[in-house]
């Protein structure tokens, strides 16, 4: 949007504040004219999102073109500029209306860059390592994910309009030992032991951007997504990243092997499921928020056999026959310490909607395959 929009929109709005004010009292003062101006303007919103080529920062990102309203905080705002931060950017002239997409490693952007970060009104913080690079190199889950959302705290805290600060985290901040094995559901008030680097990492940034969040400097909504599901694109380093694959391997044609057994019972968010949970983070107001505690978000709780029966009932059983059933140790060790169901009053107070069955979202995704 032009700056000459942006200008207009401030004055419409200024003047439509004027118009009413005047009904109602006749003469304004300068005082409450300067006021309904200062307000106009504060409802337009700076947005910044990191991680945004990736799946849900782009897809986030889609939802809140230039000129469109998001609800943050509790206000209804115009976005006046949307800032999109990944180190890879495919295409920049993708991204919604009036977008503006910046290259590079987050904590080197917010070294060099500081005012990108300091001007925005609310940050989404996306980007991360995935959890199989995590675990697989635990310098990389140090930098990319701790430090790098360390000095995002940080500079958002030296703002002075104690920025909104939406983070992703996962719920593989929670997990289970043979000592302290996991509650069959896992509810608001279970601990969270995280057990790999990822969860570890994501854990200590909500403690972080909490405590900030309670010296005032910033507004912290830590959202903890579950596995999200259906993923389009290629397998990942997560190690979840056979609970898309299962899906959409098939569906493309492609033969594919399940490294768990069917047994094995999940929690998944869809895609759309995940961005509406990021939206209403962001949206729901301090009041309804409570505390700067993490919110776990609702999911669907499946077996991995039943995900397998909802890839039949869609694609069919010759697409269903794409499935091999080899266990990998590895993988293994690592998903069946998360939780296999999730419960969350609190998520239900805040208004978090509950997630669509994941049959539809192994129909969205099919939708998108070429010839379906
Ligand atoms: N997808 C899931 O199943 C899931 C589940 C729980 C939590 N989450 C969290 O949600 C967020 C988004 O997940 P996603 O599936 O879209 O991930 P993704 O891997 O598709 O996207 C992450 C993006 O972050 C970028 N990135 C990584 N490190 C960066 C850095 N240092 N500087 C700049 N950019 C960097 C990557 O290039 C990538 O485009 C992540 O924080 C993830 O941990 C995802």
């Amino acid at each position: 949007m032009s700056r000459q929009l942006r200008a207009d929109h401030a004055v419409t709005k200024a003047l439509a504040a004027l118009q009413s004010l005047l009904a109602a009292t006749g003469w304004p003062t300068v005082k409450e004219l300067i006021c309904n101006v200062e307000e106009a303007l504060a409802a337009m919103a700076n947005i910044l999102i990191t991680g945004a080529n990736g799946f849900l920062g782009s897809r986030l990102a889609a939802t809140m073109p230039v000129g469109s309203t998001v609800r943050l905080n509790g206000r209804d705002e115009m976005v006046e500029r949307l800032v999109l931060v990944d180190h890879l950017v495919t295409d920049k002239a993708a991204g919604p209306d009036g977008a503006e997409w910046v290259e590079g490693d987050l904590g080197t952007l917010i070294a060099a860059q500081p005012g990108l970060f300091l001007s925005a009104d609310a940050v989404f913080h996306l980007a991360s390592a995935t959890s199989g690079e995590c675990e697989a190199e635990l310098d990389l889950g140090i930098n990319a994910n701790l430090l790098a959302g360390v000095a995002l705290g940080r500079c958002l805290a030296s703002a002075a309009h104690r920025p909104l600060l939406v983070f992703s985290s996962t719920i593989a901040i929670y997990g289970g030992t043979p000592e302290a094995p996991l509650p069959p559901v896992v509810d608001d008030t279970t601990h969270p032991t995280p057990q790999n680097s990822y969860g570890s990492q994501k854990l200590m940034l909500e403690a972080f951007f909490a405590d900030l969040s309670r010296r005032g400097l910033i507004t912290a909504r830590s959202l903890r997504l579950m596995t999200v599901s259906v993923r389009p694109g290629r397998p990942n380093g997560a190690a979840s990243s056979f609970l898309s694959g299962m899906i959409r391997e098939p569906l493309q044609g492609e033969n594919t092997n399940v490294p768990v057994g069917p047994e094995l019972q999940v929690v998944l968010n869809s895609p759309d499921g995940a961005v509406a949970g990021l939206r209403h983070a962001g949206a729901a107001s301090d009041d309804v928020w409570g505390g700067p505690r993490g919110v776990n978000l609702p999911g669907i709780s499946v077996t991995v056999g039943e995900m397998a029966a909802a890839l039949a009932a869609v694609g069919g059983a010759d697409v269903a026959a794409r499935l091999s059933w080899e266990r990998d140790e590895t993988i293994e060790r690592i998903v069946t310490s998360w939780p296999a169901e999730v419960a969350s009053e609190r998520a239900a107070g805040i208004g978090f909607a509950a997630d669509k069955p994941f049959i539809e979202a192994v129909r969205d995704f099919a939708a998108t395959v070429d010839g379906r």
